[in-house]
């Protein structure tokens, strides 16, 4: 059966990337959890989608200008005008210590996009083994170069490419590079799109899928996992279908 991912945790209802939002996707029943990491300038994983903090905080600038200990003045809930109190940048850490003991499975996507941030890979290696979260996780990115580094530092953890282009034979190229998962916009799910990746064996988790219709149509294809802003929405569709 499809399972229910919250994108940036419950980001639909609560400040994205913060661990409020993660609890309340658990609290709304999701099976897994996704969510976005960068480097800061004392080389402390945060989970932030920019590379600025400017979007989501009340602070401006790059987070990789930034210590772990300055980063946490801002406010990651700002946008709420209060009604969510004050939440900070979570650390990586912080979120592992917050998901090891339940079974929740952990999307980690480095965001190694625009900036590097070289050692990342290894960085998060050493915290998914501190934890023992090894069978937890999937790592994904748009970087496919990063995640080629940390298969070859990690080769047992599950991995996914990211894409948000209408890539050709994607399931092959995801099988050649001895990568499990494809993960794909969803409006690039057409049929013989899915067929292909599948012919392959290969796992699809796709984003960001917030409408009903786009649920039920990913359902009925059977994708794998769905990452939403909406947990709620989704697992109710989803039970539906069992
Ligand atoms: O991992 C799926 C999705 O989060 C990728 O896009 O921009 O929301 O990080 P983005
Ligand atoms: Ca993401």
């Amino acid at each position: 059966m499809t399972k229910n991912f919250a994108h940036r945790g419950f980001s639909g209802k609560y400040p994205e990337n913060t661990i409020l939002a993660f609890k309340k996707a658990i609290e709304y029943g999701a099976d897994g959890i996704e969510l976005d990491v960068q480097l800061t300038k004392d080389g402390e994983i945060v989970i932030i989608h920019d590379e600025t903090i400017d979007r989501t905080t009340n602070g401006k600038g790059l987070v990789s200008d930034y210590t772990y200990e300055e980063l946490c003045e801002f406010d990651a809930s700002f946008i709420y005008h209060g009604q969510m109190g004050f939440n900070k940048i979570p650390t990586l850490r912080e979120y592992l210590e917050f998901v090891k003991d339940n079974n929740i499975i952990t999307n980690i996507e480095l965001k190694t996009g625009i900036f590097e941030y070289h050692g990342i890979e290894k960085k998060v290696w050493n915290l998914i083994q501190e934890y023992k979260v090894e069978k937890k996780v999937i790592i994904s990115s748009f970087n496919h170069y990063s995640i080629l580094r940390m298969k070859n530092i990690a080769p047992n953890l599950k991995y996914g490419l990211l894409s948000e282009t209408w890539l050709i034979n994607a399931g092959k190229y995801t099988h050649d590079l001895g990568i499990q998962c494809y993960h794909p916009v969803h409006y690039n799910l057409i049929p013989k799109v899915i067929d292909e990746i599948k012919k392959y064996g290969i796992e699809i988790n796709t984003y960001t899928v917030n409408k009903e219709s786009d649920i039920r149509y990913l359902i009925e294809k059977k994708v794998d996992i769905i990452i939403g802003n909406f947990p709620d929405l989704t697992g109710e569709i989803i039970k539906e279908y069992k």
